[in-house]
This record gives C-alpha cells, structure tokens and sequence, in this order.
C-alpha cells in the first residue's frame, strides 16, 4: 500500500513545515498549524497537459509592442463595483470577494450575475439551486444570461466551464471547493492554495475573469490562507456592521486600479442599493439640538463622508473610569481625553466617557478627532451644539488643532448638504472662497471653546 504522504500547514499564514509544531516560525501565532493529507498530483484539473503547454510558448516583447487595445473591462453595471474595480473587470483576472459571514458577499454577486448582459455562471457550494432561485426571485426579474451550479469538485465544474463557456465565473465560496489532487478536507490550506491556482489558471488561459468569494476569520483576515491574497489580482473587502444596513465594499489590493475609491450600498428585503449620497443617510436631521453630538467631515477613499459622533459624558460610578468607543480607535480616544485634561483643563479623569459613530461605520480618517472632541465637550457642559456646524480637523498631542488632505472637497459637500459652519485648521490652505458656508480657522482647542 502507498504511504500516505502530509504535510503541516499554519492554517493562519499558510506556512508548511514538515512536522508538527506549536507557534508558526513566520507569523508568531499558535495552535494554527495543522496536518493535512497530500497526494501527488495525477491528473490535473483544468487543461494544463504539455500539448497547451506547447502551444503556448510566450516569447519576450518590447513594452512599447504589447498590445493592450484589444482587452476592454467588462462593465458590471454597477456604477459602485466598475469604481471600486478601476473601471470595470478586466479580462481574466481573478478577484477575491472577502467578508463576514451574512454580511452579504452572495447577494451582491448573485445581484451582479443577474443583472450582467453575459453569460454568467454563478457556482454555489452551500446553497442549491432552489435556495438561489428563491433568493434571486427577491432581487432581480429573472435573467436569461445566468445559469446556476451547485457543485464542490473542481474537476466536475471544469467539465461544465467547457461545455457552457461562461463569459463571467463567480465561486461561492472558495473554501467549499475541493480538487481530487489533494486528499485534504474543503477548506484546508492545501485544497484552497490548489483550488485557486486551478481557477487561476483557467483565468488566464481562457481571459474569462473569475471572482472567488471567501470567508474572513474573527481576526479579519480571509480565512485560512494570507496566500490567496497574493495569488489574486484584486482583493476586495466587503463590510459593514450587520445590525446596520450599510455596507462598504473597499479595494485593498488592486492590479488594475488604485485602491483609494469605495462603495457604499444599503441592504434591503430586495437586495443591496446603490447608496448614491450617503452622508444624507448617516446624519439624522433633528428638530432639536442634542447635547453630545457633533457632525465630522471625513473622508472614506476619494469621498467626503459626513458621520455623526456622539459622546456621553457621565460621573464614573466605580474607582476606575468607564472608556468605550464604538466605531472609533479607543486608543485615540484616551488620548484625545488626555489632551483635553492637560492641554484644556478639564478635569475627565473622573468621568465615564462613551463614543460613538452612528449608522454602524467605523472611521479610521484623523478629521474625525475635532469632532470627537466637540462632542465631548458638549456632553460634558450638557450644552448643545447648534447642528449646522461641522468640523473637520486632525488633534495633535499639544492640543494644536492639524490640518487634514482633500480640505477644499469636504468643505464643498458640507455646503452641499447645508452647513452653515465648518471649523478647520488654520494650517490648510484654502484656495477657494465658498459662498455660503462660514469658515472658522483654529488653531488650538482653546479657540474652538470661544464658538461653544
Ligand atoms: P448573504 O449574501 O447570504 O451573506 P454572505 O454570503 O456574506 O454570508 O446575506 C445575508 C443577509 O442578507 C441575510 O441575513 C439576509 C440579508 N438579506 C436582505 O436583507 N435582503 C435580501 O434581499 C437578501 C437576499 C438578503
Ligand atoms: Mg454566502
């Protein structure tokens, strides 16, 4: 009998190591690595035989010679995916859709393979066909151009690629697929390392692009394996808090495009919406002003977003003071309060703080922190801001208020939206006079005290 041959792989990072060890030598982390079964490679999944070997022998070329006018994107028509892939998918590159589970990674590609005029095919390897006509009944009147498998072997479903020739493959999900080369259970390192380096094939050979949705572990990386991510052409993030119906679909790594632009939808009982201006959703117009809450103008990609923040300051009922933030770096956020008890004199220390971004987003843009502060402050005095004011300004550590990128667009989108007031750094430079809305340029946190 043949001996069984394994190897170990670091489920996290997806290192190999020929016997067991506690802690990953490459990222450091423990319990991760795992024994999985290999067999040797008999036959191959898609076409990879010497005879298309031989044929296709490429010979080097000048750069000025390679022809790339024959190979338009094929427009998804989605005006928030075509910008978030740089102008729609390129033919036969492999992308990677990653996100939570019930974040709606299905319903967004199932959405597109509905709404696509090419030949579509939508491979599922945790639902049936039943379960996905019930769901595209809710999304979209029925397409001709989209035909649906449920099928796990990559071998079967490289036998139905041939017999349909799709013009658009979408995988749900990668972790369910299994190639007969390997021994190893779906999901494993090895089955989705092979998987994808067969789908990666197929892509390239055929120029039929590929989009492979994956699972992200607690931690947030695509699970399993890291090495995906450098096996894919372009990696795309969908997220979102799932008690909120916003979701962002962000680029972290692009072949094809920047990795600046994102796009924002609203998940409805009838599939995700576009969400053309998003900052009119996230800010609740109130008929009266609240103590403790204060409007950021951030940035999210090349786009000016406006978000809520809201603070609530309250006497500490234990020794040590309650800090928590929700949609915003805690770490920040202690030392914004540090600032404000050194730099301003407000004695926070024995105060229990509270913050939070509304609309379930979470924002990492520096702009925030004026914000942040503001509202603070506002809960603390419980004296309301007046809610035609915004502010757009980055904390510096000595209580100086820095000025942030991209000034002049989100003092535009604050006017857009009816602002009467922006506070901004002195620092920015300001090209442009904008008619309606006021200007206040500050300095240090003492000269923001003057206006509230
Ligand atoms: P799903 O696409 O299955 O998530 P994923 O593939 O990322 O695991 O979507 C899950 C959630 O979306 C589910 O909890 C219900 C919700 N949903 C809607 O609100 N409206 C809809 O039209 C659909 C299809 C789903
Ligand atoms: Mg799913």
């Amino acid at each position: 009998m043949a001996k069984l041959k394994t190897t170990f792989f670091c489920q996290s990072c997806g290192a190999q190591y020929a016997k067991w060890q506690g802690q990953c030598t490459s990222c450091k982390s423990w319990n991760t690595i795992v024994e999985e079964l290999i067999k040797k490679p008999e036959k191959v999944a898609w076409k990879t035989s010497s005879s298309s070997a031989k044929e296709r022998v490429s010979t080097p070329l000048k750069i000025s010679e390679i022809d790339t006018t024959k190979t338009p994107r094929l427009d998804t028509t989605d005006a928030e995916l075509n910008r978030v892939l740089g102008g729609g998918i390129v033919p036969g590159s492999l992308i990677l859709l990653g996100g939570e589970p019930g974040i709606g990674k299905s319903t967004l590609m199932l959405q597109l393979s509905l709404k696509l005029p090419y030949k579509t095919l939508y491979i599922s390897g945790e639902e049936s066909q039943k379960q996905i006509k019930l769901r595209a009944e809710r999304i979209h009147p029925s397409s001709e151009q989209c035909y649906i498998l449920t099928e796990t072997k990559t071998q079967y479903i490289f036998k139905q690629i041939e017999d349909l020739a799709p013009d658009i493959l979408v995988i749900d999900s990668i972790q369910t697929l299994q190639s007969d080369v390997l021994e190893a259970s779906a999901g494993s390192v090895s089955q989705i390392k092979q998987c994808t380096s067969e789908l990666m094939k197929f892509a390239k050979e055929t120029a039929t692009p590929v989009i492979l949705i994956g699972h992200i572990t607690k931690d947030g990386s695509i699970a399993g394996p890291k090495i995906l991510e450098h096996m894919v052409d372009t990696v795309l993030q969908f997220e979102g808090d799932r008690n909120h119906v916003f979701r962002i679909l962000r680029a972290h790594k692009n072949r094809f495009g920047s990795t600046h632009e994102l796009g924002i939808y609203e998940m409805q009982g009838t599939g995700l919406r576009i969400v053309e201006n998003p900052s009119e959703i996230l800010i609740s117009k109130k008929d009266t002003a609240l103590s403790g809450n204060a409007i950021a103008v951030t940035l999210e990609g090349m786009r000016p977003l406006l978000v809520e923040v809201q603070a609530l300051v309250s006497s500490a009922v234990y020794g040590t003071p309650q800090r928590s933030a929700t949609g915003f770096n805690a770490k920040r956020l202690n030392m914004l309060l540090a600032v404000l008890e050194k730099r301003a004199g407000f004695r926070l220390g024995a105060k229990d703080v509270f913050l939070n971004i509304t609309g379930g987003i979470s924002v990492d843009d520096p702009a925030i922190d004026l914000a942040v502060v503001a509202a603070i402050l506002s809960s603390n005095n419980d004296d309301a801001l007046s809610d035609n004011f915004c502010f757009a300004a980055e904390v510096g550590l000595s209580g100086e208020i820095r000025p942030v990128q991209r000034v002049e667009q989100r003092i535009m989108e604050a006017e857009k939206l009816g602002f009467t007031a922006i506070f901004i750094s002195k620092h920015n430079k300001l090209g442009l006079k904008p008619n309606k809305i006021e200007v206040h340029l500050i300095s240090k946190i003492e000269d923001l005290l003057r206006f509230i």
